[in-house]
C-alpha cells in the first residue's frame, strides 16, 4: 500500500523526471525484436546488438517483455532484485528495476508484468508512463525482446514500436511463421504499417540468407504490400552455443567468431538509419502511450 510519503515522493520524482526530460530533449530508439517462430535466436541477438551499440558509445537499455520466461537475465548470468511488474504495481520506479549488465548496458526483467498491465487503473498507467519517460534521459537506444508467437501481447508491441526486427531461421516453419506474423500485423495496423527489418540467424552462408530473405521479402510485397529491409545474415556458431553454456554474450567472450562478425555488420547498417529517422522518433514515452492505448482496447 502506498502511503502519503510515498504519493509525495512519487510527485516529486515525477516532476524531476519532467524536468530532466524538457532539459535533455532527448527521446531513445525503441526497437522491437521479435519473431514468429520461438527458438530462433531473438533473445541471443537482442544481447549481442546491444553490446555492439554500446561500443559504439551508445547507451543501451533491453527490457524483456518475454514475460514470465527470464531470457536475458539467464543469457547475462545475472538476477535481477525487481521487474516490470514492480513498476506497474507503482512498488519501484523504473530506476529502481533497472540491473547493470556488461559494458554499461542495463536490463529491465519483465516478471508478470504482462498480467499486471491489463489490470491496471488508469492512475497506476499515468504514474507508469511518466515513469518511463526516465528511459528516454538515460539511454539512446531500447532494445525490447519480446515472446514468440503472434500472441495478442506481440502483436500490440509490434503496433506499438516504431522499428521491429523480425528473427527467422532458413526452416519452412520459421519462414511461414515470420510471414504470418506480418500478415497479421497488416490487417491489424489499419493503414500504418510498421517499419519491419529482417535478420535471417542460422543460415549457411550469405547466399542462402539472401535466398530467405527475398522469399519472405517477395510474398511480403506481392500480397501485402509491405516492404521489407535486409539486415543480413549470422551463420550457425558453435561459439554461440558455447557463449550461452556459460552465461556470457558471444560479441564479449568470443570476439573474433563469426557470430559476432555478423552481429557487428548488423550493428554498422542500423546505425546508419538513425540518422534518416530521428525526426520522428516518439522514444519510450510515446512506445509506452501506444501500447497502453492498444492494450487497453
Ligand atoms: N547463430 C546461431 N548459431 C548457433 N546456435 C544458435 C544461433 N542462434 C541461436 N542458436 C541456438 O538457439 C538457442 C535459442 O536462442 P534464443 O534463446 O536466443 O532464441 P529465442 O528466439 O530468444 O527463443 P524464445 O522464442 O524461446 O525466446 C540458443 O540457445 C542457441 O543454442
Ligand atoms: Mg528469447
Amino acid at each position: 500500500m502506498m502511503d502519503q510519503a510515498d504519493n509525495l515522493r512519487n510527485l516529486i520524482n515525477r516532476n524531476n523526471l519532467e524536468q530532466a526530460n524538457k532539459k535533455v530533449e532527448l527521446s531513445s530508439r525503441v526497437i522491437t525484436v521479435t519473431s514468429g517462430k520461438g527458438g530462433v535466436g531473438k533473445t541471443n541477438f537482442s544481447l549481442n546488438l546491444a553490446i555492439q551499440f554500446s561500443r559504439f558509445n551508445k547507451k543501451v537499455v533491453i527490457i524483456d517483455a518475454d514475460f514470465g520466461l527470464a531470457n536475458i537475465e539467464v543469457l547475462f548470468g545475472i538476477l535481477p532484485k525487481y521487474n516490470l511488474a514492480d513498476v506497474l504495481r507503482g512498488e519501484k520506479d523504473v530506476e529502481e528495476v533497472l540491473t547493470d549488465g556488461p559494458m554499461g548496458i542495463k536490463f529491465i526483467s519483465g516478471g508478470s508484468g504482462l498480467k499486471e498491465l491489463s489490470n491496471i487503473t488508469e492512475k497506476q498507467l499515468n504514474y507508469f508512463i511518466n515513469n518511463f519517460s526516465y528511459l528516454d534521459a538515460i539511454s539512446d537506444i531500447i532494445i525490447i525482446d519480446t515472446g514468440a508467437g503472434i500472441s495478442k501481447s506481440v502483436v500490440n508491441f509490434i503496433k506499438a514500436s516504431d522499428e521491429t526486427i523480425i528473427v527467422t531461421t532458413p526452416e519452412p516453419t520459421s519462414i511461414t511463421d515470420a510471414y504470418a506474423l506480418i500478415k497479421t500485423i497488416k490487417e491489424e495496423s489499419f493503414g500504418v504499417i510498421p517499419d519491419f527489418k529482417v535478420v535471417v540467424n542460422r543460415a549457411d552462408d550469405d547466399d542462402e540468407g539472401d535466398e530467405i530473405f527475398n522469399k519472405i521479402s517477395r510474398a511480403s510485397s506481392k500480397f501485402l504490400g509491405v516492404h521489407l529491409q535486409n539486415l543480413g545474415y549470422i551463420p550457425y556458431d558453435k561459439f554461440l552455443v558455447k557463449a550461452v553454456k556459460h552465461q556470457q554474450p558471444a560479441t564479449l567472450c568470443f570476439p573474433n567468431c563469426e557470430f559476432t562478425k555478423s552481429i557487428e555488420k548488423i550493428t554498422n547498417i542500423l546505425m546508419d538509419v538513425t540518422v534518416e529517422q530521428s525526426s520522428d522518433k516518439s522514444g519510450i514515452r510515446g512506445f509506452m502511450k501506444r501500447l497502453v492505448n492498444i492494450f487497453g482496447n
